[in-house]
């Protein structure tokens, strides 16, 4: 196991009928800016019953932040909240109003080109201040409702922002809040989390047997809840496990003091940049094909997997991890999530603009290892199509 440092201070509230603590969690004379999407949270009562948890504090709202959120919308409440001083932001929503809601958080004290913030990649923003934040989380999916990170859109690329200031103060998880979602979105949920267990686990071995076997666990827990939830939305039991298999698959415990991947996620912001496609639908395409490629860098791994996950015990090493990667590309399809880049009618000869991109924003040295150079992703788009 690898040296780390970890801390995590958001503080979760699970369960059904929590939105009237919020009167307790945010401070008494916040000047409070509520951030959505494009409308479900109205459309569903949601943000009425936000609205009402809040009190009597001065509340503004700003609406309309689309998913894979773009600078300039976020931009837009950046400066609403500046010229009302604003001073605490509640996201209520996805993924998309989490992470624009982060990106804000920081922009709004940032003096300097708001822009230079998309330019860090992984690292900490050299930022030394901003503004409080909170989420009210409406999807299972992306766990930013624990962690420091967000992607923001810009300018045809998707870019990462970190830093240990944006971590939620506290958010709001109630899985009966998930029931109006599209079953899309449901099974993109299941997928997202599912990938970022494995961009985490499926590496090399470091001897790491508490974040190996809570990573299997999630793996477990997905591959039982995922099929259930679609099947019955308002099932509780089986909503909330996929609510608190999302949040803890990306807020940090798993990812402590082992190596991480993030290639499939790397060449599937680009699928989504250059063609709209979902965010766990390009992770769907990608990962099952890039292991294929990488099954020697992975190969202690794989093996892992295939036995603790899926139970695969016979057959030869390189049989058993074929099967590994043949049962995950089929748990994606059985629940409705195509593997294909022909599936969402992009054209063999797009591959290129995808490999151009990767160069465009820096991706040549991807992986765990830092050897998947942009001829390797091109291959792995390549067997990717069909
Ligand atoms: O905009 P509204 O009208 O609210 O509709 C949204 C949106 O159309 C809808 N929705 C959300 N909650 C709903 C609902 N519809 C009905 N009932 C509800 N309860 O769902 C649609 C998709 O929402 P979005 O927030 O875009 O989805 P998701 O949560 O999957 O977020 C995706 C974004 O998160 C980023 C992705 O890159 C993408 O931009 N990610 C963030 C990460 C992080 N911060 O750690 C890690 C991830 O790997 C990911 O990259
Ligand atoms: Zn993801």
């Amino acid at each position: 196991m690898q040296n780390f440092d970890y801390r995590n201070p958001t503080h979760i509230v699970f369960g059904q009928n929590r939105l009237g603590e919020l009167d307790n969690l945010v401070p008494d004379d916040a000047k409070v800016l509520v951030l959505y999407g494009g409308g479900s949270v109205k459309r569903f009562g949601t943000l009425d019953r936000v609205l009402a948890g809040l009190g009597n504090r001065t509340v503004l709202e700003f609406g309309g932040i689309e998913p894979n959120p773009k600078f300039e919308t976020l931009m837009k409440a950046v400066d609403l909240a500046r010229k009302e001083q604003v001073d605490f932001l509640l996201a209520v929503g996805g993924g998309s109003v989490m992470d624009g809601t982060k990106f804000i958080a920081a922009a709004v004290p940032f003096q300097g080109d708001e822009a230079s913030l998309l330019s860090h990649g992984f690292a900490p923003l050299p930022i030394a201040e901003a503004l409080p934040l909170a989420t009210v989380a409406t999807l299972p999916a992306t766990g930013s409702e624990m962690n420091m990170g967000a992607v923001v859109s810009y300018q045809g690329g998707k870019f990462p922002v970190m830093s240990p200031l944006l971590f939620p103060q506290f958010s709001v998880l109630d899985p009966t809040l998930t029931y109006s979602l599209p079953t899309v979105q449901v099974a993109n949920g299941v997928v997202d989390a599912f990938v970022h267990v494995l961009e985490q686990y499926v590496t090399y071995p470091t001897g790491a047997m508490v974040q190996d076997r809570t990573a299997e666990g999630i793996l477990k827990s997905l591959i039982e809840v995922g099929p259930v939830t679609l099947a019955e939305p308002e099932n509780y039991e089986a909503r909330a496990n996929l609510m608190w298999s999302a949040t803890c698959a990306l807020n940090g415990f798993i990812g402590a003091g082992v190596p991480h991947d993030w290639a499939t996620h790397m060449i599937g912001h680009e699928l989504t940049a250059l063609f709209g496609v979902d965010h766990a639908q390009s992770l769907a395409i990608v990962l099952p094909s890039l292991w294929q490629h990488r099954k020697d860098k992975k190969h202690a791994k794989l093996l892992q997997y295939a036995e603790r996950v899926w139970d695969i015990t016979e057959g030869t090493e390189a049989e058993r991890i074929d099967a590994a990667i043949g049962k995950t590309r089929d748990f994606f399809e059985s629940l409705g999530v195509k593997t294909r880049l022909s599936d969402y009618g992009i054209q063999q000869d797009q591959i290129e603009e995808v490999v151009k991109a990767l160069e465009a924003h820096g991706m040549v040295a991807l992986s765990e290892t830092g050897d998947l150079t942009p001829a390797i992703s091109r291959q792995i788009l390549e067997d990717a199509y069909a």
